[in-house]
């Protein structure tokens, strides 16, 4: 079998380091500092932990260099002051792969298949980065932070209430920096959408109703070159079955959540972000509909009750794996005065008006306008108030001006990658005590809000969160 192509959550192939040339990374490395301050600068969530560095350029390890692990690495690569020690993984394919391409970029690290043998060897990390599948994220993240050292996990926290519970004790224990990779946390564009419109200008006006949906084409297994296999007995003593559980373990029970968790739980978080509250209760349904070798479902819909200062929002969510209807993922927001249909994916991300909406020029009497709402890539003020003159005419006229009445926000992540910005996020909180955007904390309210959606699907019912639920 062939290794096969592979792709992170987002569908995007992992970029190569080897595509980033040194020219570009000293000159984003530069613009990625001072995008640092600015985003840590602009949010006020999270833990303060404020620990000094040990050395200049701080030492980093990565356990799980697979596709989202390799992501995170040529991330990295375009951030200053860091410095790969070690690499950590149980397949010599993925391991070798990533210590080759960190070697191309002057980080020469140490190689291994145990994360013990490692936190054994290596004396002189600062941080951990964890991409390993799921139901390691506890194990690996608590021996990280035991050993002194800091963590960026990636989501989900873990695919148990126990694995999410413990991580977040041993950070309040050992007060370690634990950031959770939920990356459109540190994204510019929402931190925008959050900040400006949604908070400040209140653009949407009461929010009644969310949608949101991650749709994917049907996919075939992972698989990998006979070479490459390890060994069954090997592979049982990290937990894996075998070599095809290995390579799939996002649809198996004992190591993941299934689709609602690897692709439902970014974007669950948003709606936890964006509402300012985590919800009230869930229904749901799902089951294995296409695939005939899986064991987590193919198909999920859930419905959230939020319960907001502002009235009940009604928030709804699909996975789909069967295929890509549409534009593929987005988070929907939808108010009185406008809807803002939120994507990793630039291209998606529109802001909507109602035509019933106060005019744009009322927006500015009340110092409503906002960075956002003055977009670069949106209409200038003088289109806007043309729209202005529009509104009203007639039904027809209206609707079509509410259509017209469509923007993008003017943040973006210019040259960087994704996860950059997160990523720059946790550093800084190393380096200089900023904010994280995605402690432990939120890590794990998402963490329960998307679990109940399998548990109300086992059960048949729609599910209430009890109070107390979202602590840990
Ligand atoms: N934030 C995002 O957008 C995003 C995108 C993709 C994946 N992820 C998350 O990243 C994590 C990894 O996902 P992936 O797609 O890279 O999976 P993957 O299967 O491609 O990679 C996992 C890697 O971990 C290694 N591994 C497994 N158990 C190990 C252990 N005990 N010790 C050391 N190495 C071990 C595997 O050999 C493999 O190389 C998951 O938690 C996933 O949810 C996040």
């Amino acid at each position: 079998m062939n290794i096969e192509k592979v792709t992170n959550d987002s569908g995007e192939e992992p970029d190569a380091p080897s595509s980033v040339s040194r020219r570009t990374f000293v000159k984003s490395s530069l613009a990625a500092g001072a995008g640092m301050m600015l985003s840590s600068a602009s949010k006020g969530q999270g833990q303060n932990t404020g620990a000094a560095p040990k050395v200049d350029d701080l030492n980093v390890a990565i356990i799980g260099v697979g596709t989202q692990g390799s992501t995170l690495i040529a991330s990295c690569m375009n951030i200053e002051g860091l410095r790969f020690k070690a690499v950590c993984d149980i397949w010599d394919f993925n391991r070798n792969t990533a210590q080759r391409r960190l070697k191309v970029y002057k980080h020469d690290c140490k190689a291994y298949d145990d994360f013990k043998e490692m936190l054994a060897a290596e004396k002189d990390l600062d941080a951990v980065i964890v991409a390993t599948p799921d139901f390691w994220h506890a194990p690996h993240a608590i021996a990280c932070m035991k050993a002194g050292l800091h963590v960026y996990c990636e989501k989900m926290m873990s695919n148990t209430h126990e694995g999410a519970e413990a991580m977040v004790k041993a950070q309040h224990e050992t007060g370690q920096i634990l950031q959770i990779g939920h990356q459109r946390r540190s994204n510019p564009r929402y931190l925008q959408a959050k900040e400006e419109l949604i908070d400040k200008a209140k653009l949407l006006g009461r929010i009644t109703t969310i949608n949101g949906q991650w749709n994917r084409s049907v996919s075939d297994d992972l698989g990998w070159a006979p070479k490459h296999e390890i060994i069954e007995s090997r592979l049982n003593e990290f937990g894996f079955a075998n070599m095809k559980e290995f390579r799939n373990w996002r649809w198996y029970k004992k190591y993941g959540g299934g689709p609602i968790s690897d692709l439902g739980a970014h974007q669950i978080d948003i709606y936890n972000w964006f509402l300012g509250t985590p919800p009230r209760a869930v229904m749901a349904n799902g089951g294995i509909d296409f695939y005939t070798d899986k064991e987590w479902w193919d198909t999920v819909m859930a419905i959230y009750d939020y319960e907001t200062p502002n009235g009940m929002v009604r928030a709804f969510y699909q996975v789909l794996t069967t295929t890509r209807a549409g534009v593929g993922y987005f988070e929907y927001f939808m108010g009185t005065q406008g809807s803002l249909r939120m994507s990793e994916n630039p291209g998606i991300t529109r802001v909507f008006r109602e035509a019933t909406a106060p005019s744009w020029q009322e927006w500015e009497r009340a110092g409503l306008m906002t960075e956002a709402l003055k977009a670069k890539k949106g209409p200038s003020l003088s289109e806007l108030a043309w729209w202005d003159r529009m509104r009203g005419q007639s039904v027809v006229d209206a609707r079509a001006t509410a259509e017209l009445d469509a923007f993008v926000l003017s943040a973006d992540l210019g040259d960087k990658k994704i996860h950059q910005p997160h990523l720059e996020n946790f550093f800084a909180a190393i380096r200089d005590g900023v904010p994280l955007n995605c402690p432990v904390e939120i890590g794990y309210e998402t963490d329960m809000t998307v679990m109940k959606v399998n548990d109300a699907i086992e059960q048949e019912k729609k599910l209430y969160f009890e109070p107390g639920e979202f602590t840990a």
